[in-house]
């Protein structure tokens, strides 16, 4: 391919970097060669007036529901909140009833569709959580559907068993016994049948405690699976500092965090992801304080959170839009925050998240010049054309 401007994360330079008037060469679905009169392609394609990106590492998604919940989002547009919903029989409890119920097949149609969707988007990478299932037989059926799709799909999937994402209803008047129950049988199992990476809590009033939070993830971590927490989302239970005391990957949401919390999760370098998509369909006017914690020194990575409830987008480029505008983030820093850290906290840094020789070629090709020009862009998805492992999406 002939580039015109080539925006990517190097890792010689320890940083993102911009260059013009570049061919790079696929092979085998990966990056060969990057340079300039190289000379040694089949066929050529032009981008000569073209941006170039990585694709997107979308690290926080909830794609794994049946039914969508557009009779609440009506409700909280007639003025109730997120928390009257899911008290009055909303919320992710409903989406477990109509998850349970839908059979395997008719749940991975509808998640194969998501996931062409992201694709089509610009994401090819896509962490996705279990989550609405919260019993052995739907956690575990949610988690085969995301690892029969990793083994079809173009995608790159990374399953994250999330069976402590709220307390079911049979369990509402024993919480702990949910909590044993996820310790004693589901974590082992999960485990065992080897269909997650990561373990994810949401720790959070009115869903986990402190004390819960931290058995299901020492748990899960006797068993293999990679620690990160829902944190300081609505209100500030300490989730984010226990992310730093149990050393998670990650801590993610953190529009309430507090300084105390920052320090806890400096001490074991825990990326903060920031999820400013859930913030605005929620209609809320505190995004997570994205300059504070990136001047710490912290990490930070940028995700959709897509899910039926919260944040029904699937837009990385909305994403971007939404942290430039409304968490001041550097518009070259939601590229590094929604490509290579995201592959970081993944584990996928050194196959994916920038456009480097080895790699896997995972490239966005867009219908811009200038990085300003794609959330500038939005709303007419400037995306022209999507490389994953070396095939055009479109
Ligand atoms: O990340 N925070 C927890 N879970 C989702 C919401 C899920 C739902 O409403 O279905 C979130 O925002
Ligand atoms: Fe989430």
């Amino acid at each position: 391919m002939n580039v015109g401007t080539l925006v990517s994360y190097d890792s010689e330079q320890d940083s993102m970097v911009s260059s013009k008037n570049l061919e790079i060469v696929i092979e085998g679905g990966k990056i060969k060669e990057i340079g300039r009169n190289l000379n040694s392609a089949d066929d050529i394609y032009d981008c000569k007036n073209k941006l170039l990106t990585p694709g997107f590492v979308d690290c926080h998604t909830h794609p794994v529901f049946f039914e969508d919940r557009h009779r609440e989002f009506k409700m909280r547009v007639d003025g109730l909140s997120y928390d009257e919903i899911a008290e009055s029989g909303g919320g992710i409890n409903s989406s477990v009833s109509s998850l349970r119920s839908a059979s395997e097949i008719n749940l991975k149609n509808r998640v194969q569709t998501r996931m062409d969707n992201f694709l089509k988007l610009g994401t090819t990478t896509i962490e996705a959580k279990s989550g609405y299932g919260l019993n052995l037989d739907s956690e575990l059926k949610s988690l085969k559907v995301l690892n029969d799709l990793k083994s079809t799909h173009l995608i790159d999937i990374v399953p994250t068993f999330m069976g402590a994402h709220a307390i079911p209803k049979e369990y509402k008047k024993k919480p702990d016994e949910y909590v044993d129950y996820l310790c004693e049988v589901v974590i082992p199992e999960i485990a065992k049948q080897g269909i997650a990476e990561y373990n994810d809590v949401f720790c959070e009033e009115g869903y986990f405690n402190l004390e819960q939070t931290k058995r299901i993830l020492e748990m899960g971590c006797e068993y293999g699976l990679i620690p990160r927490i829902h944190a300081d989302e609505f209100k500030n239970i300490g989730g984010s500092s226990i992310a730093g005391i149990l050393k998670c990957v990650s801590a993610d949401h953190l529009m309430k965090i507090n300084d105390e919390n920052i320090a806890h999760m400096l001490e074991s370098n825990v990326t903060a992801v920031l999820l400013p998509g859930t913030t605005f369909f929620l209609g809320e006017k505190a995004y997570a304080p994205y300059e504070k914690l990136k001047n710490t020194g912290l990490d930070v990575a940028i995700a959709t959170d897509y899910n039926p409830g919260s944040c029904n987008i699937q837009s990385m480029t909305f994403i971007i839009m939404l942290s430039v505008l409304y968490m001041k983030m550097n518009i070259s820093d939601a590229i590094y925050s929604s490509t290579y850290i995201p592959a970081k906290v993944l584990n996928r840094h050194k196959t994916s998240g920038s456009i480097e020789v080895g790699k896997i070629a995972d490239i966005i090709i867009w219908d811009v010049l200038e990085l300003i020009e794609i959330p500038y862009n939005f709303s007419i998805n400037p995306i022209r054309d999507v490389i994953k492992s070396g095939n055009f999406v479109f």
